[in-house]
């Protein structure tokens, strides 16, 4: 197989290496093009473009496989816990028991948050979007926790900060805009059990752990944890490279999974579900909508930049549905229209020549509505399980030598230079 191809325009001809990765897959190595062509390349939404080598995920977008350093996803699922699959992610293996029982204790002594940033989370208004409050917070964070003396203790304390702390946030956020008395973690729950009980216990009802509820997070924040150069992982690597602090460019990528076409879909999903329940639950016309050029409607849940097969996240999410649903006996009619929904778009030609599926965010609302997360947190939810791939990726990037600030050219298509017209002149 040649290691190069070769473009030829006008008689000029360049050859690019080829770089393989470890899956096979082949790219095109273009950095040297500008130098020695002059060309660029254009490739709106980069659906063609690599924007680095990673070994953190591998993702084939046809077969429907994720494996996080080189462990299936369906795995991890099964038999990791979070913190294994954060440390996993982060570190490269998995931790051995010394290694996990260091890390846990570290997770502990830094869970708690500096009590001033009460009052910043009191004074947001009370219908604040809680990605709007965790994205502010996180950045808040360098204010209350000022760069450390070495580069290796500040990206390992900082690292460590963020994945102790988020949670803390998230249930903290939750619990002041309801007026209800902060609950803080404790040493002797998990990271899991944790976040349940920062969220759920109350000083009139003690929280109950229930294992169903505690296994379905786990196994949520597992399948959310790391996806490639997602947008928000492109957010935090793009913003990162300015060599802005850890905090700043996590709080960029929070930003970027707001949005309803990326992590905000979890959201979307359960309103455009509710709305489709309440006026009767005929689906047909959010199909049909979704099918119409003229329609901006998406069916949220549906269709992937990168899977064109079902998303293996989603086959899990599903299998968990049915389990935690059939555990803690809740009838939720959303996710019978959900399997009814799905089952119609797959037969419907549309959806099959565009290869659309359900992705991780289609059947996601039903397990965190089951264990009680409000609505308008899910994409926080999201968010806490996608931190350990950020801090990933965002420390890969640190130790690529290849490494540069992120800065793309553009083909300009506005006006050739034309002189200044003073006011007098302009009629
Ligand atoms: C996540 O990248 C990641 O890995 C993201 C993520 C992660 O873990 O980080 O997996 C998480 O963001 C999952 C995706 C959540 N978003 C949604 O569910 C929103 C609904 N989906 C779409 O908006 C869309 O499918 C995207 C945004 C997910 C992907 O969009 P692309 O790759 O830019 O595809 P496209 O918009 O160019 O669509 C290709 C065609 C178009 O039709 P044509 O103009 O070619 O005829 O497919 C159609 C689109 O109209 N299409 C849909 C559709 N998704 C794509 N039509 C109806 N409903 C949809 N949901």
């Amino acid at each position: 197989m040649d290691d190069f191809v070769t473009l030829t325009y006008n008689g000029q001809e360049i050859k690019l290496p080829v770089a393989i990765g470890t899956e096979g897959e082949k790219a095109i190595d273009i950095s040297t093009l500008r130098r020695d062509t002059g060309f660029i390349t254009l490739d709106p939404g980069y659906a063609n473009t690599g924007s680095c080598s990673s070994a953190i995920t591998y993702m084939d977008g046809e077969q429907g496989i994720l494996r996080y350093r080189g462990i299936p996803v369906d795995q991890l699922a099964e038999h990791a816990t979070f913190k294994e699959t954060a440390y996993l992610l982060i570190n490269g293996k998995l931790p051995n028991r010394e290694q996990l029982t260091r890390f846990s204790v570290m997770l502990n002594d830094n869970s708690l948050v500096h009590e001033d940033m009460r009052t910043f989370f009191s004074n947001f208004p009370r219908m604040s979007h809680p990605m709007g409050i965790l994205s502010a917070m996180v950045n808040a964070l360098r204010s209350f926790y000022p760069e450390l003396n070495t580069l290796e203790e500040e990206i390992n304390l900082t690292m460590t900060r963020l994945l102790a702390k988020v949670r803390t946030m998230a249930a903290m956020s939750y619990k002041i805009s309801r007026g209800h008395k902060v609950i803080y973690p404790r040493p002797d729950l998990t990271y899991c059990e944790n976040f349940l009980n920062m969220m759920f216990d109350t000083p009139v009802k003690p929280y109950e752990i229930n294992r169903a509820a505690v296994n379905a997070l786990r196994v949520f924040w597992i399948l959310h944890a790391d996806h490639e150069q997602n947008c928000s992982t492109s957010a935090v690597r793009v913003v990162g490279s300015a060599r802005v602090n850890l905090y700043a460019a996590i709080s960029s990528g929070i930003a970027a999974l707001w949005g309803p076409l990326h992590g905000g879909a979890n959201q979307a999903v359960i309103e455009m579900m509710t709305k489709i329940h309440e006026e009767g639950g005929n689906f047909k016309k959010a199909i049909e909508r979704a099918k119409d050029k003229n329609d901006p409607f998406r069916l949220m849940g549906f269709g992937h930049r990168v899977y064109k097969t079902y998303d293996p996240r989603a086959k899990i999410m599903k299998k968990m549905c049915d389990e935690l649903l059939e555990s803690l006996q809740i009838n939720d009619p959303l996710l019978d229209l959900a399997k009814e929904l799905e089952e119609v778009a797959r037969k419907d030609s549309y959806f099959i020549d565009h290869n659309l599926y359900p992705n991780i965010d289609f059947y996601s609302g039903i397990v965190l509505r089951a264990i009680g997360i409000p609505t308008n947190m899910f994409t926080v939810m999201f968010a806490i399980g996608r931190l350990p791939g950020w801090i990933a990726q965002w420390k890969e990037s640190l130790d690529d030598p290849q490494w540069k600030i992120c800065r793309p050219r553009q083909v300009y298509t506005g006006n050739q230079e034309y002189n200044f017209v003073p006011i007098h002149a302009r009629g």
